[in-house]
């Protein structure tokens, strides 16, 4: 693999594209002072989910899987003045940082971090029956993404677009002989959406600062 040459373009196209700001780099700054994983989205796949729910129109997004707020800031910011992210975070820790750097952002109003485990936090919006959700980012543990991938239907509205984050890695995905839960997970999750009459599927892979990856797409049927 070419993995620097992929770094490389990902930098370069950073400051081609200007797919970031000071805002953005403070966050991930906090991010990492506060001593979070650096496994947020690259800012070329930041500003990829943000053109993706301003192409839906979307006012109300549901995120699972918020780490310190990168992605948040990236989907909050796309939102109309009336729009809401609910994001969804087991750790404490991540919730607080992710808190803050929405704050710093001016998105607070926007956005609802919300602690616990996602399944719990997801049943307790369906038994809300809130208004459903026009875009759904499911970038949580990857063993129970056939579970988020459930929610996300149940909770979307007709046309609402569902996005999954790492679902090539490294091209496991397609390896039959894999035992590793989170490929099981991926695997299971795509190989339903595929077969599930609710939803159009595609998946890109993708290289660059993340290596090799993939995000997966569907949209719910009307
Ligand atoms: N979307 C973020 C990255 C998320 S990393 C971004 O791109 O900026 C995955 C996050 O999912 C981590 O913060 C991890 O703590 C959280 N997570 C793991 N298991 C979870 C669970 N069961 N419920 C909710 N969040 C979970
Ligand atoms: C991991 C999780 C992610 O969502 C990601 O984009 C990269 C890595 C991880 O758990 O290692
Ligand atoms: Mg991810």
């Amino acid at each position: 693999m070419n993995a620097e040459l992929f770094r490389d373009v990902d930098t370069w196209l950073e400051h081609a594209l200007a797919t970031t700001d000071p805002v953005l780099e403070e966050s991930l700054a906090a991010a990492r002072a506060a001593g979070l994983p650096e496994i947020q989205v690259a800012p070329n796949q930041g500003r990829l989910l943000h053109l993706l729910a301003r192409a839906c129109g979307a006012r109300r997004v549901l995120e699972i899987g918020t780490l310190g707020g990168y992605s948040a800031i990236w989907l909050a910011r796309a939102l109309p003045a009336d729009g809401r992210l609910v994001t969804l975070e087991l750790d404490p820790k991540h919730a607080e940082v992710a808190r803050a750097n929405l704050a710093r952002a001016g998105l607070a109003a926007r956005a609802d971090v919300r602690v616990g485990p996602a399944l719990d936090s997801l049943a307790a919006l369906a038994a809300a029956g809130g208004e459903p959700f026009d875009f759904v980012f499911v970038d949580a543990d990857k063993p129970a993404m056939p579970e988020y991938a459930e929610w996300a239907l149940r909770l979307a509205r007709p046309g609402a677009l569902l996005v999954f984050d790492n679902v090539v890695r490294e091209g496991a995905v397609a390896d039959a002989a894999s035992t590793d839960p989170a490929v099981l997970g991926v695997r299971r999750t795509l190989e339903r959406l595929g077969a599930d009459a609710r939803v159009d599927v595609t998946v890109l892979q993708t290289v660059g600062s993340k290596g090799w990856d993939g995000l997966a797409l569907a949209r719910v049927r009307d």
